[in-house]
C-alpha cells in the first residue's frame, strides 16, 4: 500500500484516496469523527463494535493544498500525504496527531544520521531488532502524552510507556501490570496531551498489539495479525467529549433494572440449595440489605448449560422461588462450552443444526471446560445466536432474573484454539484469528437478545470476555482477581479505563476472587464496591469464605454501613446510568475525566469521582487509618460531616476501618431514597436531596425500573436549581410520564 497520491473521488460522505500502490478511504462520519480504511482483507468493514450506518449528514471541503488532500470540517481537519501519512489537526490548525514519518525504529535499521537526531531529541535509541505487523500503524509521540481507556488492562490509570496486546485471556494466576492481555478487547485509547485530547478506536478484531513509547518514545503504534487497516479518529474539545464520540460510535450502556444496582452477593462454592438458602437467611436476618444471588457452575448438571442439578438443588428454579419470597433476584451462570455428550439435548440439537465450531476438516471441534468434552458454538452465526437466545428462556422459566456469561474468550482447558478452527462471520466462513475476540461480545449480544424476548425486562447480563461495543448488551466484572491489597488497588483504574471505553456498568469482585480474603481487605473492598457501578461479592471455591459474617463484628458492621450507603445512593446511580444513556459518560470516572487540564490528576490511581460532583478516596492499604487525598479546583465538603475543603491541594484525612472519605463539590446536590432490604420491599415514594452550598443543578430521573416503558415517554425528570444569593431551591418537572413522589424533602450540609 502507497507511494504517492495519485488521485481522489468524493462519494457521499467517503473520500477514496488512489496512491500508486492501493487505495484509502477517509470517511467523515460527524464533524469531529472520521474513519481511515484500508481494505487490506475485506471490502467492507465488517464492525462488530458498530451496528448500523453511522454516518450523518455533515458539510466538509475536500482540497488539494502543498503536498496534500486536506479534508475539513468545522471541527476537525485531516491531511493526507504521498506514503499515506495521515495527520490530524483541530479547528484552529493546532495539530493533534501526525503519523509517523519513520515509522518503527529497529536496531538495525538506524542510520548514524538518525541516531543522532533521536539523540539530541532525547529519544530512547533502539537496540533491539523487531519486525512488522501485517496491519500496522505508527503514530509520533511528542512528549507528554498520557494514554487512558484499552478496556480492562492491568496495571495504572495512565498507560504510557507499557505494551498491551488485544487477545481475550483466561488469566486465573494473579493479574499483575506485567500482563499484557486479559479478558476482554478494547483497542480504544483517549490520547491527552498539551496540544488537546482525542480517540482513536483500532476497529480489528484479529489478534493486536499497542504500544505506547515502550518501543520508542518518539512514537506508538497498533500492530494487528491481519484484518483491514480500519481505524476512527474522535477529536474532542475535551476528555468528556471523545468519551462521548466513542460511545456514539459503539453504543452506550443501556438504562438497567434498578434492582441490578443493588448489592450481589456470590460464590463458587454454593453446592446446594441449603447453601443459598442460608446465604440468603443471613442477609436478612443481620440486617445487611442485598437483592441478587449468583448461581455458580454448580446448579448446572454435570456442568450441562441449561439444565438444572435436581441432586443437590432440588426441584428445578424451587430455591430460586423460594428466595424469591423475600426478595431475592438469582442470576445463573452459563458457559459457552457445551458438553459433548450424545443424548444431551443441547448438545444433540446443535449437532443436527450444525452449530458447532470445525476443525478445517469439517469434524466438530473438540477442546475440554468444566463438564470435560466440550464443543463451542458458532455465535458469529446469527441462527446460532438465535437459538441460544432462545434457550435463556429455560432459565427465565424458571424464575432466573439474569444470566451471567463465563469462559466466553473462549477458554480452553487443553491449550488455545488453533488459529485455523473454522467459524462463522455472519454469511461467511471465518477462523479462530479472526473470530477469538468477538467471541464473548456476539455470546452476550445472543443473550441480551434472549432475555429480552423471555420476559420484556432490560436484560441483565454479566460477561467476562468482550469487544468494543459489547456494553450496549451487557455488564462486565473483571475476572479472576485474588483477595491481594494489590488487586484492590488496580480496581480503581481498572474500573475506571473501562468506564472511559464505554464499559459504564462494571465491576470487580469484592473481597477478591482468588487466594484467602482478610476482615480488613473485605471492609476495605466494600468501600470501592458500593461505589463500583456493578457490586457484587464473589470468592473461589477453596477460598476462604468471605460474606461479611464470616468475620468478626467490626467487618460485618462495616459492610453493613457501606451497602446501607449503597441502597439510600441508589437515586444517584441511577440517574448516573439514565446520564450515561444519553452521553456515554461512565458512572465512576477518573478525575482527569473533569480536570484534563490538572497535571495532579494525570496519574491519580487511589480516588475517582462517582458522576462529576462527588468524590471518593478509599483507603486501598493494608493497615492505614490516614488516607493522602487531592482535591481539585473548588471547594469541597466532606459527605459527611459538611466540613469545607478548598480545591487544588493535598489533605491528609482520617480513615479509619469504617470510613471511606467522600466528598462533594460545591454546587453538588446528592439525591437520597429510604433504606431498604432489597429493591421493591417497599415503594420508593420519597426522596430527600442533600444539598450541598454554591447553586448548582441536578436533573433526577424516575420511572418504573424495570421494562422499556420509558422509551415511549413513562418517566418523570425534575431539575432542582439553587437560587442564586439564597437558600432556596427550586424545583421543576421537566417531563411527566411516571408517577410523581409523595414527599420531596431537602437536608442542607455544610451551610
Ligand atoms: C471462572 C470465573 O471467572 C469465576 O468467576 C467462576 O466462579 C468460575 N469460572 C467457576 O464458574
Amino acid at each position: 500500500m502507497s507511494g504517492k497520491r495519485v488521485s481522489h473521488r468524493v462519494d457521499g460522505n467517503k473520500i477514496e484516496i488512489t496512491f500508486e500502490r492501493g487505495t484509502a478511504v477517509l470517511s467523515v462520519l460527524r464533524e469531529d469523527i472520521f474513519n481511515v480504511f484500508v481494505p487490506c482483507e475485506t471490502k467492507e468493514h465488517r464492525s462488530k463494535a458498530i451496528e448500523g450506518d453511522k454516518g450523518v449528514p455533515v458539510e466538509f471541503t475536500v482540497t488539494e493544498e502543498a503536498e496534500a488532500l486536506v479534508i475539513k470540517t468545522p471541527a476537525l481537519w485531516a491531511k493526507v500525504y504521498d506514503g499515506f501519512f495521515v495527520d490530524f489537526y483541530k479547528k484552529d490548525g493546532t495539530l493533534l496527531c501526525a503519523d509517523s514519518r519513520t515509522g518503527r525504529i529497529f536496531g538495525s535499521q538506524l542510520s548514524e544520521k538518525f541516531i543522532s537526531f533521536l539523540e539530541a531529541e532525547g529519544h530512547d535509541v533502539p537496540d533491539a531488532s523487531g519486525f512488522h505487523y501485517p496491519v500496522e500503524i505508527v503514530k509520533t509521540m511528542d512528549g507528554d502524552e498520557k494514554f487512558y481507556g484499552l478496556g480492562d488492562k492491568s496495571g495504572f490509570l495512565n498507560k504510557r510507556a507499557y505494551e498491551y496486546e488485544n487477545w481475550n485471556s483466561d488469566i486465573p494466576q494473579a493479574h499483575t501490570e506485567s500482563y499484557r492481555a486479559l479478558y476482554k478487547s478494547v483497542p480504544f485509547l483517549i490520547t491527552l496531551k498539551t496540544a488537546g485530547v482525542y480517540g482513536i478506536f483500532f476497529d480489528n478484531t484479529y489478534k493486536s498489539y499497542i504500544n505506547l513509547g515502550k518501543e520508542n518514545t518518539a512514537y506508538y503504534y497498533y500492530g494487528a495479525d491481519g484484518g483491514n487497516l480500519d481505524y476512527y479518529f474522535i477529536s474532542g474539545g475535551h476528555m468528556p467529549e471523545v468519551v462521548e464520540g466513542y460511545t456514539w460510535l459503539t453504543g452506550r450502556t443501556p438504562l438497567p433494572q434498578l434492582w441490578t444496582l443493588g448489592y450481589h452477593q456470590s460464590r463458587w462454592g454454593y453446592e446446594s440449595a441449603e447453601d443459598v438458602r442460608e446465604v440468603a437467611e443471613h442477609y436478612r436476618k443481620l440486617r445487611i440489605p442485598c437483592d441478587t444471588i449468583h448461581f455458580d457452575i454448580d446448579y448446572m448438571d454435570g456442568y450441562r448449560v441449561f439444565t438444572w442439578n435436581e441432586k443437590d438443588f432440588g426441584a428445578p428454579g424451587a430455591i430460586i422461588r423460594e428466595i424469591a419470597d423475600s426478595g431475592f433476584k438469582s442470576v445463573c451462570i452459563v458457559d459457552p462450552g457445551v458438553k459433548l455428550d450424545p443424548g444431551y439435548a443441547v448438545y444433540d440439537e446443535g449437532m443436527e443444526q450444525d452449530y458447532f465450531a470445525k476443525t478445517p476438516e469439517g469434524e466438530t471441534y473438540v477442546n475440554a471446560v468444566w463438564p470435560g468434552d466440550a464443543v463451542y458454538p458458532d455465535f458469529g452465526n446469527p441462527e446460532v445466536r438465535s437459538w441460544w437466545a432462545k434457550k435463556q428462556s429455560y432459565l427465565t422459566g424458571l424464575g432466573v432474573r439474569g444470566t451471567w456469561n463465563d469462559m466466553n474468550e473462549p477458554a480452553s482447558f487443553r491449550g488455545e484454539l488453533p488459529a485455523d478452527v473454522v467459524f462463522t462471520d455472519e454469511d461467511k466462513k471465518s477462523s479462530h484469528a479472526a473470530m477469538h475476540n468477538v467471541y464473548g461480545h456476539l455470546m452476550a449480544k445472543a443473550t441480551y437478545e434472549g432475555l429480552k424476548q423471555a420476559d420484556g425486562k432490560r436484560p441483565f447480563v454479566i460477561t467476562r470476555a468482550c469487544y468494543a461495543g459489547s456494553q450496549k448488551y451487557s455488564t462486565v466484572w473483571t475476572g479472576d482477581n485474588q483477595s491481594l491489597w494489590s488487586h484492590l488497588q488496580m480496581a480503581v483504574p481498572q474500573l475506571c479505563n473501562l468506564g472511559l471505553s464505554g464499559f459504564a456498568f462494571a465491576g470487580t469482585d469484592v473481597g477478591g476472587f482468588g487466594a484467602d480474603c482478610t476482615p480488613e481487605l473485605l471492609c476495605r473492598w466494600v468501600q470501592v464496591g458500593a461505589f463500583s457501578p456493578l457490586f457484587r461479592n464473589h470468592s473461589s471455591k477453596g477460598s476462604t469464605r468471605q460474606e461479611p459474617w464470616q468475620f468478626d463484628e467490626t467487618t460485618i458492621a462495616v459492610n453493613r454501613k457501606f451497602i446501607e450507603l449503597r441502597y439510600r445512593l441508589l437515586p444517584y446511580f441511577y440517574d448516573l446510568f439514565h446520564e450515561c444513556e444519553k452521553t456515554g459518560l461512565p458512572i465512576m470516572r477518573p478525575l482527569v475525566l473533569h480536570y484534563e487540564d490538572d497535571p495532579e490528576t494525570f496519574n491519580l490511581n487511589g480516588e475517582f469521582l462517582v458522576g462529576e460532583k462527588l468524590l471518593v478516596a478509599p483507603v486501598l492499604e493494608q493497615g492505614a487509618v490516614k488516607k493522602l487525598i487531592y482535591l481539585p479546583e473548588g471547594t469541597w465538603y466532606d459527605f459527611e460531616t459538611g466540613r469545607p475543603y478548598e480545591g487544588k491541594q493535598y489533605y491528609m484525612v482520617d480513615a479509619p476501618i469504617d470510613v471511606c472519605p467522600m466528598f462533594v463539590k460545591e454546587g453538588g446536590m446528592i439525591p437520597i431514597w429510604e433504606l431498604c432490604q432489597y429493591v421493591g420491599e417497599k415503594p420508593y415514594d420519597t426522596l430527600k436531596m442533600l444539598v450541598f452550598p454554591g447553586n448548582g443543578t441536578y436533573l433526577h430521573y424516575r420511572d418504573n425500573g424495570a421494562d422499556f416503558a420509558y422509551r415511549d415517554g413513562a418517566y418523570h425528570l425534575y431539575e432542582f436549581s439553587g437560587v442564586p444569593g439564597q437558600k432556596e431551591i427550586s424545583v421543576k418537572l421537566l417531563h411527566e410520564g411516571y408517577t410523581p413522589y409523595r414527599e420531596i424533602v431537602f437536608e442542607t450540609r455544610g451551610f
